[in-house]
């Protein structure tokens, strides 16, 4: 693998096109924005710190479709991202016209490439480019799971005073507020997290995990950058690398965990050609209702991107 493009050079895609970079994996990274020559600008400035970092993967920035030729993986970060007080689903209007054209820009000029989706609302934008791409499903993956259980993580690693590399963690569902983190996949060196903390204080955790999102925008008065650019780096190092590693990402599901015809979160091992492998937990019943009522949540915000009619 050899070239990937970036699609929105703002907060989150030029934090991914750096930290990509600085993982010096890929031959060429190019941003696109359509915004004059902001990419450029924001390639430059990244390319600048290339001496001092020492990576050598080749970045540019750029307005002309064109310029991304032959691109193998394509991550797409653009659309507006919310303010306080609005929820993921609210940007749909704006994002899915967004989404759908960047795709079929890109598809002008790659023929094959393999999509990671950031722009929300996340599971229904994936679905709008699988849509507007026709490409076979294993080749478009939403991010939000390697994000949301980096939130679960960090959080769990200020409270239980160790270090988050020692955290493993899996999570399921839709980005927004109805995913569902699961206590009883997650360890610390190999420890079942229940054994480490009182179940009060983990549910806080798996609440405020939920909101994570949300805290930051009240936070910051937009949404997040650093971690979901690198959890978005992390998918396209797994990709190009086709090391066997396993994340939650939002997938097409075609029956697994009785979900059909839509995409949602689950563990995937991600490769070369994309999604490899979907993989299968055996849920209790409270873990399932939770999937359940997340995929009710996204079923309705996908109905609403079909009524626009767009693809
Ligand atoms: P931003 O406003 O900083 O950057 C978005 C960029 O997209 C802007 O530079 C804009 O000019 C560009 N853009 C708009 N239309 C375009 C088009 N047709 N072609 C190319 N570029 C275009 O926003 P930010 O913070 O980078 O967020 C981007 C998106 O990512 C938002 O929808 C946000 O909600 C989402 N997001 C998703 C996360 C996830 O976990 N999946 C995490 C964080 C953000
Ligand atoms: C986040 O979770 C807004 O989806 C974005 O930070």
């Amino acid at each position: 693998m050899s070239k990937v493009t970036v699609v929105g050079a703002g907060n989150v895609g030029a934090t991914v096109a750096n930290v990509l970079a600085h993982k010096d994996i890929v031959n060429e990274v190019v941003l696109i924005d359509i915004k004059g020559d902001f990419a450029k600008g924001k390639a430059l400035d990244s390319w600048q710190q290339a001496p001092i970092d020492y990576y050598s993967s080749k970045l540019t920035g750029t307005s002309d479709y064109a310029d991304t030729a032959g691109s193998d993986i394509v991550v797409i970060t653009a659309g507006i991202p919310r303010k306080p007080g609005m929820s993921r689903d609210d940007l749909i209007s704006t994002n899915a016209k967004i989404v759908v054209s960047v795709t079929k820009s890109i598809l002008k000029h790659s023929k094959n490439p393999i999509f990671i989706i950031v722009s929300n609302p996340l599971d229904v934008m994936s679905y709008a480019c699988l849509k507007a791409a026709k490409l076979d499903p294993t080749r478009v993956i939403g991010m939000a799971g390697i994000l949301d259980t980096a939130r679960y993580r960090a959080f769990l690693s200020t409270e239980l005073e160790v270090s988050p590399k020692d955290i493993q963690a899996v999570l399921m569902g839709g980005h927004g507020d109805t995913m569902v983190p699961l206590p009883r996949f997650t360890t610390v060196a190999g420890i079942p997290v229940t054994d480490m903390i009182a179940k009060s204080k983990l549910n806080k955790i798996v609440e405020r995990t939920k909101k994570g999102g949300g805290e930051l925008v009240k936070l910051m008065g937009t949404s997040a950058w650093y971690a979901p650019g690198a959890a978005a780096a992390q998918m396209v190092e797994s990709i190009v690398k086709d090391d066997g590693r396993i994340f939650p990402c939002s997938v097409w599901l075609q029956g697994e965990y009785g979900v059909k015809d839509m995409f949602l979160g689950v563990p995937v091992q991600l490769g070369k050609e994309g999604i490899k492998k979907i993989i299968k937990l055996k849920l209790n019943p409270e873990e399932k209702k939770g999937l359940k009522s997340s995929a009710k949540a996204v079923k309705s915000v996908i109905d609403s991107f079909k009524k626009m009619k767009l693809v």
